[in-house]
């Protein structure tokens, strides 16, 4: 038998942490030729999740512009992506998730005809606009997939319930908690000044947003709601990574530079984020992979959204939506903050999302299907 062909394609931070773990895996089977194509729809973000996991990409297509449109994005990544498809005529395209990254090399691997395999597959809120555009880039990467690899069988449900052949869901769990098992350290030590400073002692609130269905008011609201609580509370630290987006940078700079006790920090890199997450007492936040990692934390998260393709999580109680009101915000924060035993409940529920062997099972997986 010749070699199987995998490419792997990733852009964004999410997808390189989640994938990192599965090409690790492709690298070491010998029936396996793994190659790694990054798009850079993000850069920073991106290079630091390749140079941790130690990922070469074997092609780098460098689109990322700052503030860059959706359709400029698609473009770009397409016309790129089919001259290497076309040089290298893999057996199998490999994709992760829900970003434009996602759908476009799905596209082009279609358009070449080769096979593609969508790992996270099959979560749904049904909502097009929440998350945006990440509902439709994984529902039409759903549609272009022949290999759905589904973290829960909720996941696999919501595949079969749009006649997705059973025979091509695999239920896998999910690769990040493979990621995170790998990377947070009790003895790690912060190498920023900020994050070692902390006096984790108080109640440290760790909170990140950046999706563009709340840009503008909402994020606006968010922000001011998070200086209110801080402002409320004299035992409360808040650590904020701020995006590198410059609609959440500049928005961030507005309302909370300069605020006592809110401190605003870059983008951490994976394992200074991990080990963050792991040290403070609540996350509030619209990160998908984060609403993911926490449980496996025992951290209790409250989501800034409305609706989330994590039902499962939400049926644990390890997370609850809080929506992106300000008064909301404020008052469900307020509530967990002084009220232990809704804390421990949400702290102690379980991680819907496997054992940190998510990404040797799709691995074996393509291996029988393309042995057989
Ligand atoms: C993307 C994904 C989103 C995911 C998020 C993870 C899409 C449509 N969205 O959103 O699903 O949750 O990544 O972070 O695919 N930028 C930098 N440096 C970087 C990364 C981004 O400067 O390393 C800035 C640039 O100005 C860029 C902007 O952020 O134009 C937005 O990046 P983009 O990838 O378009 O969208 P995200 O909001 O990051
Ligand atoms: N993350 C990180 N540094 C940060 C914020 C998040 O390494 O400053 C990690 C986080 O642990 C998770 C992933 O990035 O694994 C989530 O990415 P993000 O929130 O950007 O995207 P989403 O999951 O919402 O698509």
């Amino acid at each position: 038998m010749e070699e199987i062909k995998v490419m792997t394609v990733c852009g964004t931070r999410p997808e390189a942490i989640k994938l990192a773990p599965v090409v690790k895996r492709l690298e070491q089977e010998g029936k396996i030729r793994s190659i790694l194509t990054v798009t850079g729809q993000h850069r920073q973000l991106l290079d630091q999740v390749l140079e941790l996991f130690t990922l070469n990409p074997d092609y780098d297509l460098a689109v990322m512009k700052e503030e860059q449109s959706l359709s400029g994005l698609t473009a770009r990544i397409l016309t790129k992506l089919d001259q290497i498809l076309n040089e290298e005529d893999p057996d199998l395209v490999l994709v992760h998730g829900d970003t434009t990254t996602t759908f476009v090399a799905s596209l082009a691997a279609f358009y070449r005809q080769i096979k593609v395999g969508h790992v996270e597959a099959g979560l749904r809120t049904y909502d097009k606009y929440a998350p945006y555009p990440e509902e439709m880039n994984r529902c039409l990467t759903g549609v272009l997939a022949d290999l759905h690899f589904a973290p829960t069988a909720k996941n696999r449900a919501n595949l079969v319930a749009e006649n997705i052949a059973e025979e091509q869901i695999f239920v896998t769990g999910n690769t990040v908690i493979d990621a995170l098992l790998e990377t947070v350290d009790a003895e790690y030590k912060f190498s920023d000044q900020q994050l070692r400073e902390l006096d984790f002692s108080k109640q440290v609130i760790l909170f990140t947003c950046h999706r563009r269905e709340s840009f503008g008011r909402p994020m606006e609201d968010i922000f001011k709601a998070i200086r209110k609580v801080v402002e409320q509370n004299y035992q409360v630290e808040v650590v904020f990574p701020v995006h590198p987006n410059p609609q959440v940078k500049e928005l961030a700079t507005d309302i909370l530079q300069g605020v006592d006790r809110i401190h605003l920090v870059g983008p951490l890199d994976y394992q200074p984020f991990v080990n963050l997450m792991a040290r403070v007492d609540l996350i509030v936040t619209d990160s998908g992979g984060i609403q993911e990692e926490a449980p496996s934390l025992n951290k209790p998260v409250l989501v800034l959204r409305g609706v989330t393709e994590r039902k499962e999580v939400v049926e644990t109680g390890a997370i609850k939506l809080i929506g992106t009101s300000y008064e909301q915000i404020i008052t469900r924060i307020n509530q967990v903050l002084v009220d232990q035993q809704q804390y421990e409940q949400m702290a102690q529920a379980e991680n819907p999302y496997g054992d940190g062997q998510a990404s040797q099972r799709i691995v074996r997986k393509i291996l029988d299907l393309f042995t057989n």
